[in-house]
């Protein structure tokens, strides 16, 4: 008899954007002239850069013909990849980094939520809340979670809080803790940290021998000066901190997929006897066993958006998008709502009327209004009471959705 891994019958039966889309489609079918506008999950709707598309289209060329064809590439990246991730992501910010940190793959999707194979399941965890739902779901999958409890959340995690009495802010944990998992810019509340307040949980990782997972996959749409781009600007974060980074927001990638997560050579975990372990090999272990690499076409893409002419697109795209955020932000308030985000990030986080809940808001904006957002309480008790806009449609639509809305 084949045994489950039963940690999965503990999880809700649907992925969060899963259940978003079953009830869109429903509406769609129902209402099938139902002229509904997409501001739920963050995909994008620009075409991908210039740039890389006649990069991919020059490497798919290449794979015509036998003198230049390629067949399974280096499972971590191939070089010319990783070598203008380091110098165009890191070194030009005063960050030291080597080609041999970076693991290019096929989203942050992915390996913020494998990253948990290469750590014990006896690992304290502690997650933002409310959180992109990946890391709770993943860690529930591999038994790190715990039991599901009544109020929906899990009785062996931490929930560090971030909500309006903190201003999203959360406290250091008062309990010890081993893995930390932050996003920042924050999905779903669009919200930040200072360089002050990301240097207490690097200082809090150091004193406890924690892991920070740094989610940065929205870095790119950080509009204030203060505001870190990465964790490894942070005095000491090399020793404590892995970071996920991904093209998918930053150059319209969600369908092409490319993302890369650093590993520090110097960064270390231990062994139940206390030996120190370097995480940068396991990982490596790890990709090169369940991972192929991300292919020769779209890594050739990747590349491309570090050109100057990519990098002017890539500019282009989330200025459009910030704008989307910006007639949000504004249209939201004007039509009285209370709201957060939308300035360092492509998302805004907006508080429903008094009394309904995320779910029941998100209903009545999509029935009524033919509007899809995400609601809150997806990614946690904490955003219960909350729904997340997101920048990243068309302008006609960002602006037919305020009208919408007023
Ligand atoms: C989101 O909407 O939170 C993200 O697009 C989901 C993802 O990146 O997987």
């Amino acid at each position: 008899m084949s045994l489950i891994n039963e940690n999965f019958i503990k999880i809700p039966s649907s992925y969060l954007f899963s259940e978003i889309a079953r009830r869109v489609n429903q509406l769609q079918q129902e209402q099938p002239d139902a002229a509904i506008i997409r501001m739920g999950i963050g995909d994008v709707s620009l075409p991908l850069p210039e740039a890389s598309v006649e990069a991919m289209l020059r490497a798919t060329e290449e794979q015509r013909h036998r003198e230049t064809f390629r067949g399974y590439g280096p499972e971590q990246g191939y070089d010319f990849l990783r070598k203008a991730i380091c110098e165009n992501d890191y070194h030009t910010r005063g960050i030291q980094l080597e080609m041999d940190e970076v693991f290019v793959s096929d989203g942050s999707k992915s390996d913020t939520g494998n990253i948990g194979d290469i750590f014990s399941t006896a690992n304290k965890v502690a997650i933002t809340d409310p959180g992109y739902p990946v890391y709770v779901d993943t860690n529930a999958m591999a038994g790190r979670a715990g039991e599901p409890t009544e109020t929906g959340t899990w009785s062996n995690l931490v929930y560090l809080k971030a909500n309006e009495s903190n201003g999203f802010v959360p406290a250091l944990p008062t309990e010890k803790v081993d893995l930390i998992y932050l996003c920042y810019p924050n999905n779903p509340t669009g919200t930040t940290l200072t360089r002050d307040q990301l240097k207490k949980w690097v200082d809090y990782a150091r004193e406890h021998k924690s892991i920070l997972l740094f989610d940065a996959a929205y870095e790119a749409f950080i509009t204030e000066p203060d505001v870190p781009h990465s964790i490894y600007e942070i005095e000491g974060a090399r020793e404590v901190a892995i970071e996920f980074r991904s093209f998918s927001k930053t150059a319209g990638f969600t369908g092409t997929r490319c993302a890369y997560t650093i590993v520090p050579r110097n960064l270390m975990a231990y062994t139940k006897n206390g030996d120190a372990i370097a995480l940068n090999r396991l990982w490596n272990r790890r990709h090169t066993t369940k991972f192929n690499g991300t292919s020769y076409i779209v890594q050739r893409a990747a590349e491309a958006t570090y050109s100057p002419e990519g990098k002017a697109q890539v500019r282009a795209m989330i200025n459009y998008y910030m704008e989307n955020a910006r007639i949000i932000r504004e249209g939201l308030s004007k039509a009285g709502y209370t709201i957060y985000g939308g300035i360092n990030a492509p998302y805004i986080w907006a508080k429903a009327p008094q009394g309904m809940s995320s779910w029941n808001y998100f209903d009545y904006l999509l029935k009524e209004k033919k509007l899809v957002t995400t609601p809150g309480a997806g990614f946690g008790a904490s955003g219960e009471g909350f729904v997340r806009f997101s920048a990243f449609g068309q302008r006609e639509d960002t602006l037919e959705a305020m009208k919408r809305m007023e």
